[in-house]
Order: C-alpha cells, then sequence, then structure tokens
C-alpha cells in the first residue's frame, strides 16, 4: 500500500561526473506575500506622528529577560524602561502569566502604551519538543515539518509567545561547526523547501490568530560557511556561490512570507552582516523585496566593536544606516542613536524607517487591537504538551532516524530474552530534547531505558549499566554539557565502569549501545576539531564485541561523525539524533521494528575531518578522478578515496527497494516545455517499508510500498528547475544537454539524458 508520496528533484548545473549537483526541489507551493496593507501603514504613522525621539529608538530596543521574574517585574531596570517606552520586545520569557504581567506595565503604564513584542528559540518544538532540525530534515517529509512548526507555534502562542527566532536556515557543510545540528544540511534546494515549510507553519495563513506567530528567519547571511568550522568566524565567497547556494533557503523564506530576519554574526566582505548595506538592503529588501524588519543577534552590534569598525556609537549608526531594525541586547541603539542624530550620523528617515518596520510587525501580529491575544492562561493549560502533540512529536522522532547499518538483519530486535541497555547516553533524559530546546520539560523526556522498558513490557528483561562516561576528560565533560543538560558523571574509573557492562552483556541476548555525542556537543559554540565518537565510549563498544553478541549501535549525535572503524565492526548503526521529548518511545519504535525506519541523510557524513569540507553538490576540478582511487595529478588524496563514508541522501530500510530505469516523456524540452520523468519503484523485500526516491537533474520522490508492490514515481521539470544565478548574477536557464539520475541517494548511477532547446 502506498501511504505517502512525496516529490521531490534535483537540478544539475554541471557535469555529471562529480555529482556536482545543484539540489532543486520541484512543487515549491506558492506562497503570499506578507499582508502589509495600506491600513496598516496609515496606523503605523498615527502611531509614529505622537512618538518622541526617545520612543522611537526605544522601539528597536530587545534586551533579554534575563531574571526579570513574576514579583519584581515592577521594580527591575527592564520594567523601568518599559515603563518609558524604551523596549519594544523582550525575550526569553517563559509562562503566560510572566508575560501578561510584563505586558501590562507597556500597555498600562507607558506613555504610548504601544505593546511589546515576546519572543524564543521555539527551535524545534516547544514543550513537546521535536527532533533536532537536522534530524527532522531527514525525514524529507514537508508536510511533517510544517506540521511540528504548527504545533510548536501553537503550544509556544498558548505559552504567551508571539515571536520565534526560527527557522535557522544556514546552509552548512562543515560538520566541525556545532550548529549544523540547527540547521537542515547541505543542500540548498531541500533547504529552501524547509525553511517554506517552517514559516508556513509558524505564520499559517493569519498571523493575527491567536495560534500563530512570527517567524524569524537566521542567521542572515552564510553564518554556516564559518572559517575552520569555528562558530561566529569570518566568512568569505564568490558573490556566484553566495547566490547559487547559501543564499537560497533565507529567499525562500522571505518568498513564503517570513515577517522577520536575524542578521548573522560573521562578517562579509569584511564588514559585519550586522551593518552590510549590501546585504541587509540592496539585496533582501531591495532585490528580494523583503519588507518585514531586521533584528541583529545577540550583541551583534555591540560585537562590531571587537570586529575594529568602530566605537559602539559609530557601530550602531552603521547597522541602522545599513538596515537593521532592531538591536538584540547590545543596547547600542538605545545609548547612542539620539547623539548620532542630533551629529548628524543617521537620519531621522533612518530612525522613522526602522521604528515603522517593528510597528508593522506588531500590527500584523494583531497586538494593537489586543495587546494580550497570546496571553490565555486557559490554552496555556490544555493546549500545551498535549497528547496529541507528543504523538505527533514521536511520529517525527522515527520518521528523523536513519539506518546507517544493517548487517544480517540485527536490527529490528524481538521482545524476548535480555536486552543489555549500555552506554552514557542511554539514560539520558536531560539530554533527549536536544540542544535548543529552551522551553522542554527535561524532567519529563522519554529517556532510552524508559522507552525500552516501557516497549518489553513484560516479555522480555531489560539489563542496563552506564559502562561508560561521555569522556574520561571531566573538565570536557562539563563543557559538553550544560544548562542542566547532566549526564550524571559517575565518578568510578573507566575499567571499572566498562567491567560492570561486560559483566550484564554477557549473559543477554543483544546489547543495545547508546553512545555518541551529549546534546551540548552540537549547537552554538559547540565546535569541534574531533568528530570520532569519545575514546572511552569506543573502548567500550570494542569491549561489548568481543563478547561476541550482537552489538546494536544507538548512535545519538547532533553533526555528521567520523564513523568508519565503527561502520566496519559494529553490525547495527542507527543514528537518532536528537530526538525530542519522545525519543525514547520512538527509538524502542523503530529498534522493536514497530516502525521501519525511512530517513535519508542531509548532510554528508565525511571518512576523516581531512575530506571536509565534504558535499555531494561539488564541482568538477579540471582534473577530475575517473577510477575509484589514486591517480598521480588528479584530484584527491594520497591517503583517503574522495568518497564519503555515507553519502548525502543515505539511509537504509528494513527492507530493500529495487529501481527500474529512468524514462523521460521526451528527448528534449524547450523553455517553455516541461519534461516528465519517471521510474518504477519495487519494494523486493519483505516488509512494508518507506523510501524516499531521489532524483538527479533531479528529483527525489517518496513512496511506502508494501513487500513486492512496486510503484510508478514521476515527476516535471520545467524552465525554472533548470535555472542558476549566471556570471552576471542573472537567473538564466542555458540550453543544452541534461541528465537525470533516480535512485535511493546522491551516488545513484540511473540515469537519463535530454536536451534542453
Ligand atoms: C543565537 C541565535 C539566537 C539568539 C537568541 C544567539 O546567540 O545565535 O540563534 O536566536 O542567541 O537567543
Amino acid at each position: 500500500m502506498i501511504t505517502r508520496t512525496t516529490v521531490k528533484s534535483f537540478l544539475d548545473t554541471a557535469s555529471w561526473i562529480s555529482l556536482g549537483f545543484l539540489l532543486l526541489w520541484i512543487g515549491i507551493s506558492s506562497c503570499s506575500a506578507p499582508a502589509t496593507t495600506s491600513s496598516i501603514d496609515q496606523r503605523v504613522d498615527s502611531v509614529l506622528a505622537l512618538m518622541t525621539i526617545e520612543e522611537k529608538i526605544g522601539q528597536l530596543n530587545l534586551p533579554t529577560a534575563g531574571d526579570f521574574v513574576t514579583g519584581s517585574a515592577g521594580s527591575s531596570d527592564i520594567a523601568k524602561k518599559i515603563e518609558q517606552g524604551l523596549v519594544g520586545g523582550l525575550f526569553n520569557i517563559k509562562s503566560v502569566t510572566r508575560i501578561k504581567e510584563v505586558q501590562r506595565i507597556a500597555v498600562e503604564k507607558s506613555r504610548l502604551k504601544i505593546p511589546l513584542l515576546f519572543g524564543m528559540d521555539v527551535i524545534h518544538g516547544y514543550e513537546s519538543v521535536f527532533p533536532i532540525p537536522l534530524g527532522l530534515s531527514c525525514s524529507w517529509d514537508m508536510k511533517l515539518i510544517e506540521q511540528s512548526a504548527r504545533t510548536a507555534a501553537q503550544e509556544a502562542t498558548a505559552d504567551g509567545i508571539n515571536w520565534t527566532f526560527s527557522p535557522m536556515v544556514d546552509l552548512a557543510r562543515d560538520p566541525r561547526w556545532g550548529r549544523v545540528s540547527e540547521g537542515s544540511g547541505e543542500d540548498p534546494y531541500l533547504g529552501s523547501m524547509i525553511a517554506q515549510a517552517m514559516v508556513r507553519g509558524y505564520q499559517g495563513d493569519d498571523l493575527t490568530a491567536n495560534n500563530t506567530m512570527m517567524a524569524c528567519v537566521k542567521h542572515y547571511a552564510l553564518y554556516g560557511a564559518a572559517e575552520g568550522g569555528r562558530d561566529y568566524n569570518t566568512t568569505d565567497m564568490s558573490r556566484l556561490r553566495m547566490y547559487n547556494e547559501h543564499f537560497p533557503p533565507y529567499k525562500a523564506a522571505v518568498d513564503a512570507g517570513a515577517g522577520s530576519v536575524m542578521a548573522s554574526f560573521n562578517e562579509i566582505d569584511g564588514i559585519p552582516a550586522t551593518a552590510n548595506k549590501w546585504l541587509l538592503t540592496d539585496v533582501l529588501r531591495t532585490q528580494w523585496g523583503f519588507d518585514g524588519f531586521l533584528v541583529s543577534d545577540y550583541t551583534g552590534v555591540s560585537e562590531m566593536v571587537a570586529h575594529g569598525i568602530g566605537d559602539i556609537q559609530t557601530v550602531s549608526a552603521r547597522a541602522l544606516a545599513a538596515g537593521m531594525d532592531m538591536d538584540m541586547v547590545s543596547e547600542g541603539f538605545l545609548t547612542t542613536l539620539k547623539k548620532s542624530l542630533e551629529e548628524g550620523k543617521i537620519t531621522e528617515k533612518q530612525l522613522d524607517d526602522a521604528c515603522r518596520r517593528v510597528l508593522a510587525a506588531k500590527f500584523r501580529l494583531g497586538l494593537f487591537d489586543d495587546p494580550y491575544r497570546y496571553c490565555s492562561e486557559d490554552r496555556a493549560k490544555q493546549e500545551v504538551y498535549t497528547s496529541e502533540n507528543r504523538a505527533l512529536a514521536r511520529k517525527a522522532a522515527t520518521e528523523s532516524f536513519v539506518l546507517l547499518k544493517n548487517e544480517k538483519n540485527t536490527l529490528p530486535i524481538k521482545k524476548s530474552g535480555t536486552i543489555a541497555l549500555v552506554g552514557p547516553l542511554a539514560d539520558a533524559k536531560e539530554n533527549m530534547p536536544g540542544t535548543w530546546s529552551v522551553a522542554a520539560r527535561s524532567a519529563d523526556a522519554i529517556s532510552l531505558r524508559e522507552g525500552l522498558t516501557k516497549a518489553i513490557g513484560t516479555s522480555a528483561k531489560l539489563v542496563y549499566a552506564k559502562g561508560a562516561n561521555l569522556d574520561e576528560d571531566a573538565a570536557f565533560e562539563e563543557r559538553a554539557t550544560p544548562f542542566g543538560k547532566t549526564l550524571h558523571r559517575d565518578p568510578r574509573s573507566a575499567t571499572a565502569l566498562r567491567e560492570e557492562a561486560l559483566r550484564i552483556a554477557k549473559n543477554a541476548d543483544v546489547i543495545v549501545a547508546a553512545m555518541g555525542e551529549s546534546a551540548e556537543m552540537s549547537g552554538e559554540s559547540s565546535s569541534r576539531t574531533n568528530l570520532d565518537i569519545p575514546a572511552t565510549q569506543k573502548e567500550l563498544l570494542k569491549a561489548l564485541l568481543q563478547t561476541g553478541k550482537p552489538v546494536v549501535l544507538v548512535l545519538f549525535t547532533g553533526r555528521p561523525l567520523t564513523l568508519v572503524w565503527e561502520n566496519e565492526n559494529i553490525p547495527a548503526i542507527l543514528n537518532v539524533w536528537f530526538g525530542g521529548s519522545e525519543a525514547g518511545d520512538a527509538i524502542a519504535d523503530v529498534v522493536f521494528g514497530e516502525v521501519n525506519p525511512s530517513g535519508k541523510l542531509t548532510m554528508t557524513f565525511p571518512q576523516n575531518i581531512g575530506q571536509l569540507p565534504l558535499y555531494y553538490a561539488h564541482k568538477n576540478t579540471g582534473r577530475p578522478l575517473q577510477g575509484p582511487w589514486f591517480e598521480k595529478f588528479k584530484s584527491n588524496y594520497l591517503d583517503v578515496t574522495n568518497e564519503p563514508l555515507y553519502p548525502f541522501g543515505y539511509g537504509l530500510s528494513y527492507t530493500t527497494f529495487e529501481y527500474g530505469s529512468v524514462k523521460l516523456d521526451k528527448e528534449s524540452m524547450t523553455m517553455t516545455d516541461s519534461l516528465t520523468v519517471s521510474c518504477e519503484v519495487k519494494n523486493t523485500g519483505s516488509r512494508e517499508g518507506s523510501e524516499i526516491v531521489q532524483l538527479y537533474v533531479q528529483d527525489l520522490v517518496g513512496s511506502i510500498t508494501r513487500p513486492g508492490e512496486s510503484k510508478v514515481v514521476s515527476f516535471t521539470i520545467s524552465k525554472k528547475d533548470l535555472s542558476f544565478y549566471n556570471q552576471d548574477l542573472a537567473f538564466v536557464a542555458e540550453p543544452g544537454e541534461f541528465k537525470v539520475y533516480v535512485g535511493g541517494d546522491s551516488q545513484t548511477k540511473n540515469e537519463a539524458k535530454f536536451v534542453l532547446r
């Protein structure tokens, strides 16, 4: 039975040998432009006319709530500023009661009664937490991804939040960078589709509805291209690469009507994004038509002093003049813009424009009509962390898992006999939600140990030992487990821990090893130069293998890791990323075979870090390698092949699929024409399964088939799908030959050829 069909497509703009593909996705749904009506403009003008310079600047100030707690609201420094009209919004404040209290100060005590925006990093769910974004992207399921954002908005708005700092759409091709966990991987087109799905999910059709919230696309731009994978680091690239590879997801989110955009920390062409006029005004507003508001990242304005482009007054003035509207946390705008205005360093028009855009956002959200629109205690009680939302988060988690290896059908395992569960991530509920899960109820998250125990009931016996700490170095473990995400470090020696694990493993029928990274080993400021599983865990794995029992590695990670040894030696590897609040139950669903895994990687797994950056859509050199490996004077390495360990698009299932040949409805198409590509996909295994079918020039099609069943998947290619930015940065399609490939991952050789005339 076919239960799901998604159509995904890729476009090849380079010659095919290197698989130098640019991913395209057929069937982008058209999204309406933001509804900034003339009536909003008029209302904004009428408010603006009443405002003093200080009040205008105040709207551009976005402090963090910090220790702003109920009871202290009236007397805190922020409260005083709100009263004086010196705050435009607040973030990092949770609970409807507290938010209501703060909103009341703004609308009852400030002179103009302008309501506040309430922001939060609602990144992958609110209290019902979905998989980390990189994991969720591996579902390739736009409907599910949109639903996850819808659910997050439903919960967050029920709890007082009206603005989320999501989606994060930075293209990421270097897994040393910890923030790859927050995005959708390496591909511009897949990233674009996900960006749009997220914006649709958060903002819905009507931003004024009390269950939709404003999206904030981040981090504009090129944040994922930090040199050396070190967070906040410099980026430097050609305009062609920006336009063809890194810009598309930001633009797609803008096209989908995203109400706000956050600037990135890095510099571009020598100027920090936060004050980069070309980026913020020329590209974003003039070329793409963005009419929402821009916010800096956390202290992004004051950090420009360290970047070396001036003192706080200079950098604040430069940011405003470049098109920045709101200053997150720095208070550079608040403390210096008036002076800059008096000294002629900025104009009142620049200030008015920024203020106008912030006010327009508040009108769009309906806050002027009802400042408490998102503050219903009843909704907070009834709509957050519901069983329905948690069930969706569990389903999403199962779709995000990627089966990397499954020798001799080691997985799924049976619910019988004795199962030994070992590893530092096995009983680690605080780590299940993953990085950037600000609103999570970590104490309630389902650990793997709980999930497996619940799933087996009385049919099998589960024995548990930690077996190893996250890392031998306690100081490293401390750095890797901040924000209460403890792994409850065991003070015993590595040997004592290992021996305990071996004792229980020896008498078990199967060993489930829960290992990898802690949740905060990826995410912000969690760059790594070594992408191995920490050595102490690897030692444990080796010892477990020596028992001769089947070992299943349940791999927790927020990024691609280097797993050559594991791939060679461990019979089964299930990559579960960080699955969210319901992770433990979801992993049990897949480990015991209730759900057949279908996730496919959206980021290449390298063999080693020396290959980085490694991604499938790379260009050919003039000396591409023709054979499998080393050839003198060809583009390759002496010590390792050019191949990844696991390519983009890779992922196994408990069943198998066979692909028929690629069929085209015609051999050539014109600029106004379209072409249909089809391929038969057959489930050749013994159980029902889902396969994400991928097509290059390019197309991916997902389907679920029953054993023995086959389905013809087809898609349409038109000119738009064959276009790219040329040397003049014009978006064009060039006549000539193209190839399409249809298969189960980006290395497929199943191809056909056509001509564009
Ligand atoms: C991050 C942003 C985040 C902001 C507010 C920054 O450090 O880079 O992604 O939205 O903090 O929490």
